[in-house]
């Protein structure tokens, strides 16, 4: 089928997740496959300011699948989004051939993805954040192995917070979203959950705890939001503070960036498989300026416009389903 696109560049972009991998290898072997050419941005948005733009071909994405991180490294960007960042970005675009885009990450990539699309260049985003905070997906690619490697962490807490009757306050990476604290709390048996999305505080935590303990539990594991406020050092500090009060010895414990690594799942893998090549065929259609997601497992495309005015937030529901099954 005749197109316009000829050079398709890769863009990853932002705080990267399990998954970036996957994606590019799709986007370069779905290219090839239409006949296009692959190019890789390097190191996001930054490296569309320097001119960082290399050649790809099949070979520069072997054996990437099961990799965590990106092959093109990855930024965070603000010259990106000043209007010279953004001029020196699409002069380099134009000076390498580049037709169009496709570009993963999370909501502050989507924003950059709608000022190039806006500003003349063919972009499709895709959502790649273990934050799960992007609209227009039920979930971004990398969530799944976050959360995996979340739960796992929790598992091996609560053997040694069991045998020493302890409260564990374990904060999960998500500044301004409480999901993967949630779906962790959830998924992991979590006897209390702290977000930034509900507000509560330390004397609601001491009472959880020491009514947990009443209860006969062994353990209290409480999964905090890194954006949770009071935060999850805030909280040990009190929950240590009131151990005779609450029946429980109070430990932190910081996950922080292990859940951003590692290698992708199968899920993550055939998301950003399934993605990378949906936001080739869109290309390939002449469609341009959406991010691809899936919802209810079909593949969809959302304006970029809309997803970069919108935040997904956690559900009130699976809130209740915490607390219930806490018990
Ligand atoms: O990608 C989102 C996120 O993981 C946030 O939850 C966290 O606050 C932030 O990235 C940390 O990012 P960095 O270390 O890249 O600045």
């Amino acid at each position: 089928m005749a197109t316009r696109v000829r050079r398709v560049g890769i863009v990853t972009s932002g705080g990267d997740s399990p998954g970036f991998n996957p994606f590019v290898r799709a986007v370069v072997r779905m290219a090839l496959y239409h006949g296009w050419e692959p190019w890789g941005i390097q190191r996001g948005y930054e490296g569309l300011i320097a001119g960082d733009i290399v050649p790809l071909n099949s070979r520069s994405v072997s054996g990437v699948i099961g990799l965590g991180g990106t092959l093109l490294g990855s930024s965070r960007s603000e010259a990106f989004m000043a209007p010279r960042g953004l001029r020196d970005a699409l002069r380099n675009l134009n000076e390498a051939g580049i037709d169009a885009l496709t570009i993963i990450g999370g909501d502050g990539t989507m924003r950059g993805a709608r000022a190039l699309q806006d500003a003349g260049m063919p972009s499709v985003g895709a959502p790649g954040t273990i934050e799960n905070d992007v609209c227009g997906t039920d979930v971004a690619i990398g969530v799944d192995t976050a959360l995996n490697t979340a739960l796992d962490a929790m598992d091996r807490i609560r053997d040694t917070a069991s045998s020493q009757e302890q409260v564990f306050i374990i904060e999960m990476m998500g500044a301004k979203s409480g999901y993967l604290a949630l779906m962790a709390g959830i998924a992991g048996g979590a006897e209390m959950v702290c977000l930034p999305e509900e507000p509560f505080t330390l004397d609601d935590v001491t009472r959880e705890v020491a009514d947990a303990y009443i209860r006969g539990k062994k353990h209290c594991i409480i999964t905090v939001a890194e954006g949770a406020r009071p935060n999850a050092r805030e909280i040990a500090d009190h929950l240590h503070a009131h151990e005779v009060e609450t029946g429980f010895g109070a430990r932190l414990s910081i996950l922080g960036h292990i859940q951003r690594g590692g290698s992708p799942s199968a899920y993550d893998r055939f998301l950003a498989t399934r993605l990378g090549a949906a936001a080739v065929e869109r290309l390939l259609d002449g469609e341009s300026g959406v991010m691809v997601g899936t919802i209810e497992n079909e593949v969809v495309a959302t304006p970029l416009s809309e997803v970069a005015e919108c935040t997904r937030h956690v559900q009130e529901a699976d809130l209740d389903l915490a607390r219930v099954l806490a018990r």
